[in-house]
Order: C-alpha cells, then structure tokens, then sequence
C-alpha cells in the first residue's frame, strides 16, 4: 500500500511527493524501494502488486524498475486503505482463489530482514491451513495514540512469539487509554503488517462491510481489461473513505497475532523518523544541514539545501524546513502535525 500522503512528515512529505518515494533515512534508497526490497524475499517479484493514487504511476515506476505497470493497482481517488484491499483481494481472488497475502504499508522500518521473513512465513503457513485474519504484533513502549491496540488472549499462545486470538482490537485510542492498555500489560500495538487468504478477508468484508463488497464484487465488468478501468474510474470514489482496521479489525471476531520477532518502527512521524538517526552528545538529530547548536537537545533538525540553522535554548522540537515552509514544532504534540496542515491549507 503506497497510496497514503504521510501527513505529518509535513512540509516534506506532501501530496505531490509522499513520504514513501522519500529517502527518509538517508540510507540512498526510498522507503517505497525498502519496502519492495524486503518483500521479495518472501515473495516473487512479479507476485507484488502495488496498491496507490494513480497519480503516483510514473513515481512507482520509475523507482520501481522491476515492477511492470501491471503490477500497479491504481485508486482514482483516495479512500484509504479498506477499498484498495478489497479491490485488490478480489483481483487476486479472480487468478487464485486460493491465494494467501501479505498487506503490507510502504512506509516501515525493519532492519532485521531475516526474522521479517520467517515470521511472515509462518504466518502464510498458519493462515494456508486456517481461516483467520492475522496481523503482527509489536511490544508496546509508550502510550503512542498513531496505532491500533491489540489485546490478545495469553492463554491461546505461549512463551510471546506463537500466534495468539485477539480479545479485542481498538485503532488509535486517546491518550488515557492507550496508557491504561500499557498498565494492563496483555497489549500489543498493531504493525499494520497483515496475512490472510483471499477467502478470508473476502468474507469478512461481505459480512461487515455489505455495501462495499457488494459495489466491486457485482460492478466490475471483466478483469485485465478496460472495461475494468472504466468501472474503477467511475465508481471508486462510492466506496467509503475508511481504513482497514476501523472497518474490519475492531469489528471481526476472527483476528489472530503474532508478536513479531524484529525491531519495527512506523516512520509515521518525526519522532519515530529521530529515534533512528543518530545523534549528537545532546540528542540532536541532523539531516541534510550545518548547525551550530548551544545549550540545546533532542531535537529533529532537517533543510531541504544544507542551510545553516543556529539555535540556543531550545529542547525536544522539530525544526524542518524546505523550500517556502519552516516548521518548528513541539515533539510532543507531533500527532497534531495532520490537523494544523489542514489548517494551514484553508489559510494559505
Ligand atoms: N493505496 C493506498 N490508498 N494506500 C494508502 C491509502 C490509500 O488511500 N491510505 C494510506 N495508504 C497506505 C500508506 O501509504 C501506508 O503505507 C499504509 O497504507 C498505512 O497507512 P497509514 O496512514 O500510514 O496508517 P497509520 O500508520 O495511521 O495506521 C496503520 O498503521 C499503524 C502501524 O504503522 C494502522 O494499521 C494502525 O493500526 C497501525 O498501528
Ligand atoms: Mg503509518
């Protein structure tokens, strides 16, 4: 899935270039190109399909030279990320009903490739022989409200690293009960990493999303043709603008995990993007810039052309400048970024 715009990595992520053909990490590889790296050593390259805004078309394949243009399943519109897993679910259903996928985000962290791939393999395995929808778990550390909550029955697994039933699944709580879900202990956060068969999912949409099951699986007229386009074009837009976990994950009764066995991070905000850069003596972060730096600390620090930043006295902020915008924001409230660009667009 690569169709998301990473709203609060603005100003650098924005619409016209999201944070997934970013090179975030400063490692010479985009995070798109990370992601697809990772993904064929568990699945064959031309068995990735990759999910996004037609906009992003020549983007994908231009940084993706070895995927072909049939491998992209391409959105008219933004509807999050429930309508392009069961458009794509249903595509894939129609060459093998049998098939089992990963759904997996584009934007990740995962150094640990290896233990990645045996886990994903174990859950294909699991899910091959079991109708159930899996995702992978990851130990909480803080009450971070950016991602869905699993509480998982102990009981089911054993030794944390089997798969064990989910009791409950709650997608980005406030901050209270996030707080209250890590006091409790029996929580996992929800890597957004999913395994399951086609069948399943396919039926879980029909039982807890009707409507929108029923506006793809009765309107698309033949698949691999323009017919397809067509109907896609003008009907995507009908599906509701929902992710998958607020439609299907908080309401199914079927959710298995696996708490996963490598070290994962989000990249979702600045934050998580800091945690992983190095940093000086006092914790500041620097991308592509010259400080001089007094009497300061844990702060993210990136320009766009190596500008120069100076600063003194300020502790814990985002300081991110590119071309005509300069953000400097409290760490703290870095989830906040998303709703203050929206104010910024109706202002400016
Ligand atoms: N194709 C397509 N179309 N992809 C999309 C769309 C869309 O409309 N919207 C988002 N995506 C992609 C994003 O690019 C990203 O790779 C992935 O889907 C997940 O979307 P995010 O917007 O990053 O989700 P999130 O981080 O807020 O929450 C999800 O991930 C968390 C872990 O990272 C949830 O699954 C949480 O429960 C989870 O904890
Ligand atoms: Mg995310």
């Amino acid at each position: 899935m690569a169709g998301g715009i990473g709203s609060r990595f603005w100003p650098v992520s924005t619409t016209e270039l999201p944070k997934q053909f970013h090179d975030m990490l400063g490692t010479g590889e985009t995070l798109i190109q990370k992601t697809f790296n990772r993904l064929s050593k568990v699945i064959p390259e031309e068995n990735i399909c990759i999910l996004t805004h037609e906009r992003y078309k020549d983007l994908v394949l231009e940084q993706l030279p070895k995927a072909n243009p049939g491998q992209l399943l391409l959105e008219p519109e933004m509807r999050n990320t429930a309508p392009c897993i069961l458009y794509a679910s249903m595509k894939i259903r129609k060459e093998n009903p049998d098939a089992v996928i990963l759904v997996a985000p584009s934007d990740h962290w995962i150094e640990q490739e290896d233990i990645f791939a045996g886990d994903v393999k174990r859950c294909f395995a699991e899910c091959a022989e079991r109708d159930i929808l899996m995702t992978l778990g990851i130990t909480p550390t803080f009450p971070n409200t950016g991602y869905g909550y699993i509480e998982y029955d102990g009981e089911s697994g054993n030794n944390g690293h089997d798969v064990c039933k989910v009791k409950k699944f709650t997608e980005k709580p406030d901050y209270a009960t996030a707080k209250e879900f890590l006091r409790q202990g029996n929580y996992l956060w929800n890597a957004g990493i999913f395994i399951w068969s086609v069948k399943s999912i396919l039926k879980a949409f029909e039982h807890l999303q009707p409507e929108m099951y029923r506006l793809f699986s009765k309107g698309i007229p033949k698949y691999n043709t323009l017919a397809e386009r067509t109907f896609i074009r003008k009907n995507y837009g009908k599906a509701d603008n929902i992710s998958i976990d607020y439609a299907i994950l908080e309401h199914s009764d079927n959710i298995h995990v696996l708490p996963a066995g490598f070290d994962w991070n989000d990249l979702g905000t600045w934050g998580s993007l800091y945690d992983k850069l190095p940093k000086d003596d006092c914790g500041n972060a620097v991308v592509n810039a010259r400080t001089l730096i007094e009497n300061s600390g844990n702060n993210m620090i990136r320009t766009s052309g190596k500008k120069l930043v100076v600063i003194d006295g300020l502790d814990d902020y985002i300081v991110i400048e590119k071309k005509k915008v300069l953000l400097i924001y409290p760490k703290q409230k870095e989830q906040r970024i998303k709703e203050v660009l929206q104010k910024v667009k109706q202002k400016f």
